[in-house]
């Protein structure tokens, strides 16, 4: 009883932890017979009953929380329900069931006005067709949100100007879109979302149309730009290794469920579903899981190496430092402190450890 108590004081004082973004028990339903259904279900959603009346599932009871300075990767095949529930999150389109809170406001319940506010204000959106302006130039195009919101005209201009800039465009201001690259394209579009400042970034597949040098190159300037400006986003993807590149966490997505919702070293090490899984098996894992993901304990250890690695450091940045010293490997936190050990064995067993899994099909094969 006494920690009930000082739980609820701690959550009521410490606005921080409010997320940004609180999905629960999300449906998006398509097809004619779907209000119909919803009426005589009396919020008891009975999938199969649903589907044999003709509906149609985009999102199929999601929960999910973002917050501030995270960014959620929502992954899955074509058809999975992605886009529909970054469309009900954004509101572009009406969500059937279940509750959405924004910065723990009910967006569900956001009149017109309300809604447009948040849009202009808070929300920013970029898209896998770029959707510019064809006859207003870069500078014009980035310029445009800021003048809808009425901001004057110089000091768009020199926001748009700023954005440029900080996309890699400058000295292609005055170009149309024509006269650039797909992937210059989208760093505009990168641009014009972000002139208006939002918290939360939404973007549903802005790499997918760009081929892959060029969208390796564009994930590794969007890691930069991340990295400066902290923003809450929800980034969908059909691209398992772009979502391992980028996430902070991931919500892997199947027929409109949310199969797993983890970071990306918790999917690879403990993936929920067997559907997870079978995404999981070709991920090189030393490329996913940190020095802490895989370090032992400390426990009797004296003998340290003289190089010590950090806790948040990727496997295989560290791979070869390690294999080549015979000593123990000491793995430290931000204050420098001790917190476990790597040696060869555990290097080794992550970068050719597929011994385990082949011994448990052998097992599973000899019917264990
Ligand atoms: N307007 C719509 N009407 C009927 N079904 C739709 C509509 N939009 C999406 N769907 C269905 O919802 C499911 C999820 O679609 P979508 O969210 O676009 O998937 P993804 O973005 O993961 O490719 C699909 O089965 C799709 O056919
Ligand atoms: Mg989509």
């Amino acid at each position: 009883m006494t920690n009930e108590t000082s739980n609820s004081t701690d959550t009521s004082t410490d606005n921080d932890d409010q997320p940004v973004i609180k999905c629960d028990g999300v449906y998006k339903i398509f097809g004619e017979n779907t209000e119909e259904m919803m009426a005589k279900s009396n919020g008891n959603i009975d999938v199969e009953k649903f589907e044999d009346a003709g509906c149609i599932f985009g999102v199929n009871n999601a929960s999910l929380e973002v917050h501030k300075g995270e960014m959620l990767i929502v992954m899955g095949l074509s058809g999975s329900g992605k886009s529909t529930l970054l469309r009900c999150i954004s509101r572009l389109t009406n969500t059937t069931a279940g509750s959405i809170f924004i910065d723990g406001e009910d967006l569900l319940a956001m009149d017109a006005k309300e809604l447009t506010q948040l849009r202009r204000n808070k929300m920013g959106m970029v898209f896998q067709s770029f959707a510019l302006l064809p006859h207003k130039t870069v500078l014009e195009n980035i310029a445009f949100p800021l003048q809808v919101k009425g901001t004057s005209t110089q000091d768009s201009m020199k926001r748009a100007m700023d954005m440029i800039n900080l996309v890699g465009l400058t000295g292609r201001e005055n170009y149309f879109p024509r006269q650039l690259s797909g992937g210059q394209q989208q760093r505009v579009g990168i641009a014009r979302s972000l002139a208006v400042e939002p918290d939360i970034w939404f973007l549903d597949e802005p790499f997918s149309a760009l081929d892959p040098l060029i969208r390796k190159e564009m994930q590794d300037e969007f890691l930069r730009l991340q990295e400066m400006l902290n923003k809450t986003i929800l980034f969908v993807t059909h691209d398992f290794d772009e979502a391992l590149r980028l996430a902070d966490r991931i919500a892997i997505m199947k027929d409109g469920v949310i199969e797993q919702c983890d970071t990306p070293a918790n999917i690879v090490l403990h993936p929920a579903t067997e559907y997870v899984a079978k995404f999981t098996n070709d991920v090189p894992r030393e490329k996913v899981l940190t020095c802490g993901n895989i370090m032992e304990e400390v426990g009797t250890t004296s003998d340290f190496s003289e190089i010590k690695v950090p806790r948040d450091a990727v496997i295989e940045t560290v791979a070869e430092a390690v294999l080549n010293e015979p000593k123990s490997v000491a793995v430290i936190d931000d204050n420098d402190d001790t917190i476990g050990v790597l040696n060869r064995k555990s290097i080794i067993h992550i970068l050719f450890g597929k011994d385990d899994s082949e011994t448990l099909s052998t097992n599973q094969a000899a019917g264990e």
